[in-house]
């Protein structure tokens, strides 16, 4: 590589797109966040527009390039992540015909409940039965609620490859994002004909699919002008933000597992061969180097519920709040907390939960509650752990990614209630935008997922505290049996 060269990784996650430029030694060279806004133009329901993305993904540009002067003209290729799942429907004049329906959209789930009765093989072929966040239903759903919007599309794709589109001129896909539409054949990588067509697809309407290191097309003209990136530099398939995560802390052998905690959160374990667990709500996809798979329970309320509830109790600040938490010293809340906000994928299948506060009293304040979300997400990551467990061993250690990684309280909870010390790695909170630039790297540079794909330094490791893991052991059914009690309740 000549001096100076960069690598890009743009991820257009839900909160937020984040933009990475990386230098040959994988030091940081610019960054930037550009918050996105999500519409709930019904309840259960969630939207961006396409080109919301798109400004967003200009602005992230324009502020790297402002705050390091000529850092766009150094990058020489460029990996894309994103928020998987999403519906994005583009028509006859390559325009998209509406906002798109994103992961945490729950009005698809009598299609998905539809696609399942009709194909029983489903869960095994396409890795996970079908349920209300992922794409194929979604279509379903529009084929009786928008039909008109269906007979305009041409092109069905995935959030991250409308940026694509616009970068490259290309309709094109990862296998990773491929497997969290639905529509593929896990184990052959291939577009899934039966499921395309039970949906009201043709399959030329699908991008093309290629592996995450793939080039996937270059840097247009218009797109050169548009972004200041360099015309004619490569733009790689990428992957789903799960696998790009992965990517991105070297999860990539057989075993290697981490959790993720973003605005979602993910029990990640990546895997040699295909092994489904369609039974458990696991999500066996394909991983974004070829020859991979991962096994993952995808939860749909993750470090936002944290955020949710700062607001909720008005502390201007997430982080004083928790240290806070931190410094009352209780092992436990006396409060019990639900944090299906926005209903819950493993080990539910539920867009009907919602989010529920047990155990109030009197004598019951706003750190209460704080400690209670915090809980309430870590007890998801168990029931995750359970999940994986149906099917095989979960490792003694389990890696923490993402924002929600970053506190050290959280992290404790987060240990205390899995039982298991949690490793930290130098830049894990840096996220998909840089799993995807390393993606990036391996296109150009003819190096080996080995040299590439590695551990980042360990940073620390939060043990266990033992009195929050007796608390939290002995807490635990309370929290199982609050959902099984109100699960008919929420359909009211
Ligand atoms: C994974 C999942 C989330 C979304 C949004 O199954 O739903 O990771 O990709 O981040």
């Amino acid at each position: 590589m000549a001096d100076g060269e960069c690598f890009l990784g743009i991820d257009i996650g839900t909160s937020a797109v984040k933009a990475l430029i990386v230098d040959a030694r994988e030091r940081p060279v610019a960054g930037a966040e550009v918050a996105l806004a999500t519409s709930r133009p019904a309840p259960g329901w969630s939207e961006q527009h396409p080109d919301l993305w798109w400004q967003t993904v200009r602005q992230a540009l324009a502020e790297m390039a402002e705050a390091v002067p000529g850092v766009l003209g150094r990058v020489i290729a460029v990996g894309l992540s994103g928020q998987m799942h999403g519906a994005v429907l583009v028509g006859r004049d390559d325009r998209p015909l509406r906002p798109a329906i994103l992961w945490n959209d729950g009005r698809a789930a009598a299609e998905a409940a539809g696609l399942n009765a009709a194909l029983p093989d489903l869960g095994h072929i396409a890795g996970v039965p079908a349920m209300a966040g992922f794409l194929a239903p979604k279509i379903a759903w529009l084929r009786t609620h928008e039909p008109e919007v269906l007979a305009g599309t041409r092109r069905v794709i995935l959030p991250k490859d409308w940026v694509r589109f616009l970068l490259t001129g290309e309709f094109a896909t990862d296998m990773c994002d491929a497997a969290g539409s639905l529509l593929l054949d896990e184990e052959k990588r291939q577009w899934w004909p039966t499921i395309i067509e039970a949906v009201g697809l043709r399959p030329e309407q699908l991008p093309r699919l290629l592996e995450g290191p793939e080039v996937s097309g270059r840097i247009t003209a218009a797109a050169a002008v548009a972004t200041g990136l360099p015309e004619g530099i490569p733009v790689v398939a990428g992957a789903g933000d799960a696998a790009a995560a992965g990517i991105g802390i070297g999860a990539v052998d057989d075993g290697d597992a981490f959790v993720s905690l973003g605005t979602s959160s993910q029990l990640f374990l990546t895997t040699a061969e295909y092994r489904p667990n369609p039974t458990a709500l696991v999500h066996a996809f394909a991983h974004a180097l070829p020859g991979r798979w991962f096994q993952m329970a995808a939860m749909l309320n993750g470090a936002s519920v944290m955020a949710w509830t700062a607001g909720v109790i008005g502390a201007p600040d997430l982080g004083v709040a928790l240290d806070n938490v931190a410094a009352r010293g209780h092992a436990i809340s006396p409060v019990t907390f639900l944090p299906y906000l926005q209903g819950e994928r493993t080990p539910h299948d539920d867009p009907a939960a919602r989010g529920v506060f047990f155990g109030m009293d009197g004598g019951t304040d706003g750190l209460d509650l704080l400690q209670a979300a915090v809980e309430g997400m870590a007890f998801t990551l168990v029931d995750a752990v359970a999940a994986l467990e149906t099917a095989g061993p979960v490792p003694a250690t389990l890696a923490a990614v993402g924002g929600g990684s970053r506190g050290r309280f959280v992290m404790e909870v987060v240990a205390s209630a899995l039982g298991r010390p949690i490793r930290r790695y130098a830049g894990g909170e840096r996220g998909p935008a840089f799993g995807v630039a390393r993606l990036a790297r391996l296109a150009v540079t003819g190096e080996t997922v080995g040299d590439v794909c590695v551990k980042p330094e360990l940073r620390d490791v939060v043990l266990p505290d033992a009195s929050r893991q007796a608390a939290l052991a002995a807490r635990l059914p309370l929290y199982r049996d609050l959902y099984r009690a109100l699960k008919p309740l929420f359909r009211r």
